[in-house]
């Protein structure tokens, strides 16, 4: 019999106080905590919403709130705050006060001697084997994010490292919005999803910086073993942040002010071009005007009650057009994209120039002048732009209409 199954027998079969692996420790119960070395962070038992639901969480020490960073058990809360944390055959296992198991770390295999839980410095609660290197995790809390990330954790592309929302502010049980990493056309993206959908949105693209104007909390770094790059999230302006979608899938950065011991919140996606569904037809959000959608220098709001966008004032001309640069831009939706490796921005611009029907061109790297090469073809929609960050876009003008619309 595998490890797995000999595990599952003994949880569901017999109270663990019968049992005597030499690996069952008492690591936590009831009020007490388990502090990270430095006392920065803190695992213990929480109730957010002083409802009777218990869950394990991770927070700053010194935060008198206990602003959840991490919930094991969040869509199996305790009745009570007689939770019990144990290990038992190399898993750790949280059970209720009946000794009824309610989380695991689920670490599949045969079973090890000698492992061990900690709270490592950074915020990382880790299970390893005693006696292996300081890197190697049987089982770590950093790959299972729940509605946050936090100055030093990772955003990996994939299914497995998204951020998902709590229900409510008093409920962290896993809610309908979720938040990912995805390699697409153009570099890294933010993509948002719902719990039911049939469809990721992508909603910020990476720029080299920042996404859109989110301050520059990401870093990209290389895993040379696996060739897949990851984001880091570093501090913001050296404060230790946290990233964190919201139960309405709105995400934002909150800094952690140790003077004053609160999270305050210093950056949210949610203005008034992110309540705007989208604008149409080769016009953009600008969260400064009124209305907030813009037509493009070249294009006029469409004659018709209901706005639903602009249209060109001169029609393609095919070889004779240019192009206006938009800066600070939000990229058009992702439909009708081609993409190409670009040596400079010249090819690029011809590119585009030489096909009729190429609506925008972009290129990932301005400053050294190549990268990849995006190009749109048909009508470009869901553009904004911000105050800083984002990108340059040229959109296809007739050359007549320079300064105008
Ligand atoms: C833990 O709980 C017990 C009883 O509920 C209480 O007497 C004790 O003060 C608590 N300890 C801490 C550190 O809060
Ligand atoms: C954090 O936000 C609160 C409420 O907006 C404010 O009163 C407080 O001054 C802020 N703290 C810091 C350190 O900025
Ligand atoms: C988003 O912003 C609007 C306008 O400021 C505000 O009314 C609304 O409560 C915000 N929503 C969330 C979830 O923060
Ligand atoms: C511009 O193009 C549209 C659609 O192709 C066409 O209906 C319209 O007549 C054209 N206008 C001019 C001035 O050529
Ligand atoms: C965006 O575009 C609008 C319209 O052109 C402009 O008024 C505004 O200053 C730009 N910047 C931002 C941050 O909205």
């Amino acid at each position: 019999m595998s490890g797995k199954i000999t595990i599952f027998v003994l949880l569901l079969f017999l109270p663990i106080s019968s049992t005597s692996s030499s690996d069952d420790v008492l690591l936590l119960s009831k009020n007490e905590t388990l502090a990270s070395p430095g006392d920065v962070f803190e695992l213990g038992f929480f109730n957010p919403g002083k409802v009777s639901n218990w869950y394990l969480g991770i927070w700053l020490k010194q935060d008198p709130d206990r602003t959840a960073l991490w919930v094991a058990n969040r869509d199996h809360p305790l009745l009570g705050s007689h939770g019990t944390l144990r290990f038992f055959n190399s898993n750790l296992i949280l059970f209720d006060r009946n000794n009824n198991h309610v989380w695991s770390t689920s670490i599949d295999g045969t079973v090890r001697r000698d492992v061990v839980v900690k709270l490592l410095k950074n915020g990382n609660l880790v299970v390893k084997e005693a006696a292996s290197d300081t890197n190697q995790f049987l089982w770590q809390s950093f790959d299972f994010p729940t509605d946050s990330i936090f100055s030093g954790m990772k955003m990996r592309t994939g299914t497995g490292n998204k951020l998902k929302s709590w229900i409510n502010p008093n409920d962290p049980s896993t809610g309908v919005h979720f938040l990912g990493v995805t390699e697409e056309i153009s570099g890294f993206w933010f993509y948002e999803e719902q719990e039911y959908g049939t469809e990721i949105n992508l909603v910020d693209l990476w720029n080299g910086y920042s996404f859109g104007d989110m301050p520059p909390i990401f870093q990209v770094e290389g895993d040379t073993s696996s060739q897949q790059q990851s984001l880091v999230m570093t501090t913001n302006h050296g404060k230790f942040s946290r990233l964190r979608l919201g139960p309405e899938g709105i995400y934002e950065v909150y800094t952690w002010f140790s003077k004053h011991r609160e999270w305050n919140l210093s950056w949210s996606v949610n203005d008034s071009c992110f309540l705007i569904s989208s604008c149409k037809s080769y016009s953009f959000c600008s969260a400064y005007t009124t209305p907030r959608c813009n037509c493009i220098e070249g294009f006029s709001q469409k004659l018709d009650i209901t706005w639903t966008g602009c249209t060109r004032v001169t029609n393609m001309s095919c070889s004779q057009d240019r192009f206006t640069t938009l800066h600070n831009m939000k990229l058009p939706n992702v439909r009708d994209v081609q993409v190409s490796w670009s040596s400079d921005l010249q090819n690029c611009e011809e590119n585009c120039l030489a096909n009729c029907h190429c609506t925008a061109w972009f290129v990932e790297s301005e400053e050294e002048r190549h990268g990849k090469c995006v190009t749109w073809y048909g009508e470009l929609e869901g553009m904004r732009n911000y105050t800083f960050g984002g990108h340059d876009l040229h959109v296809r003008i007739a050359p007549t209409d320079h300064g105008v619309g």
